[in-house]
């Protein structure tokens, strides 16, 4: 696509650096539809579904890329196809529900039915009734297919593009994430259920909260009021190819009291203790004591394995300023009931709900409603310097300046 060919929004960076952001970018609806284009029709992999939500043949689940509907099928053989979810006839949705077994797909308006690669099956009255009416003789049923989304599989996650130009999935993250993506979902995976949350903001607000070490032990007062995440903690930040896709870990148990956090005053409720504490009874499945790990692939996907809770979040534009959050939890399928129970329990972490995350579920709101009618303004991130590199702290807003780095990449800004 020629990014040139559609530029109705006005709005720009202030310069070429990545620490002043303009609130218009949140904003502005000429913008929005640019970015569906450009980004989501671009040559990135979009999060579609988990394969272990459709394990059998015959199994279907609906989606989105951008605002558009796609179903993800598993055909007879095994194998695994995405197309939108718009009958090739007068573009009705085909698949009206979340999930399901079918041996075709059809769509109600006129019953024409669909193969689960996406190619037309069959149409009502192909011959007419009674010999009249009818398709041409000449019509190409192979030339109507639902429109088909290029695929990969990678740790058992699906993802989707419209772009030939969009890299192989592990160059497109780079080696150190999909590294870090083996070691939470090396494993064939259990699909434990879901949560879907409405934000009352802009798409990429989450996306920056999704890469924003810097707030978790400050907004989060749950993490820090049980002693749980600190920035003085081990940890780090890796950011990978593009600076879209990033990766940051905390270890337990280590650098809790730093003096910082005392300085600073914050949140030091040190008698604080869970009243159910078998809720953090953990077991270390990294081997290496990790006890946070967020991580990110532009532009959709966040993947999240807190304590042994293990979760994949979709971030879905609807609209400038609404975006839908579906929470995919996940167990390993050899998991026996007792980590299966823990993982349950302690998925209270997570979610629309959960105790360190429900404060995301309105701080971005917070910003979108204090951001109307500003215009010609920006927002800085300016901790930890200018760049986007890798770091070993997490005092920074470098995995965020990596984000607007792949965005300003996509839209050519
Ligand atoms: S719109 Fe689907 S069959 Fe007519
Ligand atoms: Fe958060």
């Amino acid at each position: 696509m020629d990014a040139k060919s559609d530029t109705a929004s006005d709005v720009r960076f202030p310069g070429k650096g990545l620490s002043e952001i303009p609130y218009d970018l949140y904003t502005d609806e000429a913008l929005y539809k640019q970015e569906l284009k450009r980004i989501y029709r671009g040559p990135v992999w979009n999060y579609l579904c988990l394969a272990c939500e459709i394990p059998e043949p015959g199994d279907y689940r609906t989606t989105f890329v951008g605002e558009t509907p796609v179903i993800v099928t598993r055909d007879r053989n095994g194998d695994i196809h995405a197309m939108e979810n718009r009958c090739a006839h007068r573009g009705a949705l085909v698949c009206l529900k979340k999930r399901g077994n079918e041996k075709l797909l059809t769509c109600v308006y006129h019953s024409w039915t669909y193969k689960l690669d996406g190619s037309l099956h069959g149409v009502a009255f192909e011959r007419g009734v009674g010999g009249q009416g009818g398709l041409a003789p000449g019509f190409d049923k192979s030339a109507h297919g639902l429109r088909r989304l290029r695929i990969t599989v990678f740790c058992g996650l699906i993802f989707g593009t419209y772009s030939e130009a969009t890299p192989d999935f592990e160059t497109y993250v780079g080696p150190e994430i999909a590294s870090h993506m083996r070691s939470i979902l090396g494993k064939p995976l259990r699909y434990l259920g879901r949560n879907v949350q409405v934000l009352p903001n802009n798409w990429k607000i989450y996306n920056e909260n999704l890469r924003d070490s810097y707030h978790a032990s400050l907004l989060h007062t749950f993490f820090n009021t049980f002693k749980l995440n600190r920035l003085s903690q081990d940890g780090g930040i890796v950011i990978g190819a593009g600076g879209g896709n990033h990766i940051s870990y905390g270890k337990s148990k280590t650098g809790y009291d730093h003096p910082d956090y005392q300085a600073d005053g914050i949140h030091s409720l040190k008698d604080m203790q869970l009243q159910d504490p078998t809720l953090l009874d953990t077991v270390d499945e990294s081997g290496e004591g990790m006890t946070t790990r967020i991580l990110s692939v532009f532009p959709s996907l966040g993947l999240q394995c807190h304590y042994n809770s293990i979760a994949i979040r979709q971030v879905l534009p609807k609209g400038v300023s609404e975006t839908e959050l579906v929470w995919s939890h996940v167990g390993y399928a050899d998991d026996d009931p007792a980590m299966q129970a823990r993982r349950l329990k302690q998925s209270n972490l997570v979610g629309p709900a959960g105790y360190i995350s429900m404060e995301d579920g309105c701080i971005g709101g917070f910003v979108q409603k204090a951001i109307q009618g500003v215009t010609g303004e920006v927002g800085i991130v300016p901790m930890g310097g200018e760049g986007v590199e890798s770091s070993k702290a997490r005092a920074t807003e470098v995995s965020i300046r990596g984000f607007w780095q792949a965005y300003r990449a996509a839209m050519d800004m």
